[in-house]
């Protein structure tokens, strides 16, 4: 957990409908003192078409059409799974891999598909995580995260969510979704970017965190 702000009552809304997603942020941000929601506390907020080729161009239209919208610091993450031996495929197109309306199921089952009959030695794969954080008024600034891996034969564990039951990190035997959710954050993709943007934001004063 990141330890930066003691109370610090900053409004931040998060840019995704996504359960999973939100709760970890809320979880790796919770002693931060932000307090944050996500879209489901503004129904009427259109959806934003993530039509970007790279994670960072999405994040970015993510952030600023949500601040824009809400007229709060907005933070969007984007994120996805890149494999080498499917030419980086599911990347940006992780949440949509299996078809449009795809669930985590589906593409997790996609994936494994794909990689059958590939040597184990040969799954190398990462996960990767931009932050991008905007003010109503268009100023933007991003982080990133990754972690290093490798996509296993079946499915092992039940936390986390999307590919987690696939995915075991380098150096270690336990996939994403056979660990507690404080040691996935301690080394995930998502867990680096948010530890950065922490840093970033504590050294850069508390006042840029609130837009003002
Ligand atoms: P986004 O909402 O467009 O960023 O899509 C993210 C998709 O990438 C999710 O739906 C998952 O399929 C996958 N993904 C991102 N982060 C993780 C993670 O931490 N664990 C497992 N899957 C993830």
């Amino acid at each position: 957990m990141l330890k930066i702000w003691k109370h610090l009552p900053v409004k931040i809304v998060l840019a995704t409908r996504n359960k999973k997603k939100t709760e970890e942020i809320r979880r790796i941000l919770a002693d931060t003192g932000m307090e944050l929601f996500n879209l489901t506390a503004f129904p009427a907020c259109p959806e934003v078409l993530e039509d970007g080729q790279t994670f960072t161009e999405n994040a970015d239209k993510k952030a600023l059409e949500v601040a824009r919208y809400t007229q709060l610091p907005a933070l969007a993450d984007d994120s996805g799974l890149v494999v080498d031996c499917l030419g980086g495929a599911p990347g940006v197109w992780s949440a949509r891999y299996a078809g449009p309306g795809a669930d985590d199921a589906a593409n997790l089952n996609k994936l494994l598909q794909a990689v059958r009959n590939v040597p184990l030695a040969e799954r190398s794969a990462r996960f990767e995580c931009v932050i991008s954080m905007a003010c109503p008024d268009g100023r933007l600034r991003r982080f990133h995260g990754s972690v290093s891996g490798r996509i296993i034969d079946e499915p092992r564990g039940g936390n986390g969510f999307g590919y987690d039951p696939a995915f075991v990190p380098d150096g270690l035997q336990q996939t994403f979704a056979e660990m507690a959710g404080e040691q996935k954050d301690s080394i995930s993709h998502r867990g680096r970017a948010l530890a950065a943007l922490a840093e970033a934001l504590q050294t850069a004063g508390e006042k840029n965190l609130s837009c003002e």
